[in-house]
């Protein structure tokens, strides 16, 4: 075998190197590094594109995102931050459009309830309350495509009250919402309304376990039958609208169903902080309050649970600035706040 003298050697590495210089220099730096980036996001979150076209297509969408994301957060003066999640790839008008943020659909009339926690004193509450450390939360789940939100949301709150009723932490089927829930807003992946998933699972004589009953993300035959039920709940009691102390009130004491619009960009981001400043009241999207809290700087927050997958947010988990001089609340977490009963 001839060995290459070194001049060759030098010409050759030159007509490899000095072609992907010039590779990259056709697509341009900072687009090749995007196309690699696309690339490994791709891989991240498992997507696959149907064609050349649909992937050409995305990757304009990714590089817009990321270009937004990396400007919110150079900007100064944030309480929170964004971060390259799996919406990555889709304009926010398409995000608003995905059943994984158009889930919940508001109630038209909300039939008056009891309020429990009418008479708790706000000075008696602990500045700090997370149910995560009394373990009454259980893991982060991900709705994936569906538009359950509002299942998973009741799921969580009759989750935290079972766990503070009994003594034990069940994690209880949203899919059996999904497929047997049919009455009121309830629709399966099509959305639905946490208070007529508290009134099924009342009439249904409670949940069976996630396990027993997995989840699917999709439509399915109920295969339900009362009698495999792993816990119940007696009822549900809406929280008084736009009264932020109200909800502060049920939440020292359980965790509580909240709608907020998720369509933001920034929601379809949120990656971690304490999220404020401006975001819709349309509300489209049922999460859990777990708690409440005050920020290293003094900001007052919301501690919630979405149902996203922990790829989305602080490990799955939101905070949202609380006590905000709009009555509805960060995104109207408190236009339709509601929790199951014991
Ligand atoms: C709150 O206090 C009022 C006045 O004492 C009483 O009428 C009402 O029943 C109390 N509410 C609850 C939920 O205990």
């Amino acid at each position: 075998m001839a060995i290459p003298s070194a001049p060759l050697v030098a010409v050759l590495g030159c007509l490899y190197l000095c072609s992907a210089v010039l590779a990259a220099r056709e697509l341009g730096d900072d687009d090749a590094a995007m196309a690699a980036r696309h690339e490994r996001w791709m891989a991240q979150y498992g997507r696959v594109y149907k064609d050349a076209a649909e992937k050409a297509r995305r990757f304009e969408v990714f590089k817009a995102n990321v270009a937004f994301i990396e400007s919110f957060n150079g900007g100064g003066g944030r309480k929170f931050w964004l971060g390259v999640n799996q919406f990555a790839d889709l304009t926010n008008y398409e995000f608003r459009a995905t059943n994984t943020n158009k889930g919940f659909i508001p109630s038209t009339v909300r039939v008056p309830t009891g309020f429990r926690y009418e008479n708790v004193s706000i000075d008696a509450l602990p500045a700090t309350v997370d149910w995560r450390t009394k373990g009454a939360v259980t893991p982060i789940k991900d709705q994936g495509q569906c538009g359950c939100c509002w299942a998973f949301s009741a799921v969580a709150a009759m989750e935290g009250i079972v766990k503070l009723s009994t003594g034990k932490l069940i994690s209880l089927s949203e899919q059996e919402l999904v497929d047997c829930d049919v009455h009121g807003e309830d629709q399966g992946c099509e959305g639905g309304l946490m208070d007529d998933a508290f009134k099924f699972i009342v009439n249904n004589g409670g949940l069976t376990t996630e396990s027993n009953y997995p989840y699917t993300a999709a439509d399915g035959k109920c295969k339900g039958g009362s009698g495999s039920a792993a816990a119940t709940i007696k009822g549900y009691e809406d929280v008084p609208a736009n009264d932020e102390a109200a909800l502060m009130k049920a939440v020292a004491s359980q965790p509580v169903s909240v709608a907020v619009d998720g369509g933001d960009m920034t929601f379809q981001f949120y990656s971690g902080g304490v999220m404020s400043g401006s975001c819709g009241t349309d509300l489209d999207h049922g999460i859990v309050a777990i708690g409440y809290g005050t920020a290293g700087d003094g900001t007052k927050y919301w501690l919630l649970k979405n149902s996203w997958g922990t790829t989305w947010g602080e490990n799955g988990f939101l905070r949202m600035e609380k006590d905000i001089s709009d009555k509805r609340g960060m995104c109207g977490l408190a236009m339709e706040p509601s929790y199951p009963t014991a």
